[in-house]
């Protein structure tokens, strides 16, 4: 079945968004949707944040990816939308429990301080772990 990723970044993390978006394309099985920016033209991070929450919300089953400097203000953003759990992930471990325990449907990542190959791996990993559910769903439910 052909997952359909959103991803949009502010200018901070436009050239780790776009080798992303090379690499998904490589993946016959992913659709990836680029919601911008699309320079490295100086843009505010929520106007970025913004479109994608919009497409999640709806698109009920597919993922996230944001990428800003350090993924703190994408973060800080996406996680204000009730239907976003938004996880910033600066190693494999992270992306990994983020799926597993928190059932992260956007992945963040900081484009001035995660280099390419662990972005690389947090999104293959982060993409291909099931959450957990048990004691993880009543936790989701409280928030
Ligand atoms: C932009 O310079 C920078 O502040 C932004 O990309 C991000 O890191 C904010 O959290």
């Amino acid at each position: 079945m052909t997952k359909n990723i959103y991803i949009s970044s502010d200018h901070g993390g436009y050239e780790l968004k776009e080798k992303i978006i090379t690499f998904l394309n490589n993946n016959n099985n992913i659709k990836v949707n680029n919601l911008g920016t699309n320079s490295h033209e100086s843009v505010d991070y929520p106007d970025f944040c913004k479109n994608l929450v919009t497409e999640l919300k709806k698109n009920d089953n597919s993922i996230g990816v944001l990428v800003c400097g350090t993924g703190i203000g994408m973060s800080i953003a996406a996680n204000r939308y009730n239907h976003i759990r938004g996880a910033l992930c600066t190693n494999e471990n992270m992306a990994r429990l983020s799926r597993k325990h928190n059932n992260a449907n956007v992945l963040i990542l900081g484009g001035r301080t995660t280099s390419f190959k662990c972005a690389k791996n947090m999104l293959e990993i982060f993409l291909n772990t099931e959450f957990e559910f048990g004691r993880h769903t009543q936790r989701l439910e409280k928030i």
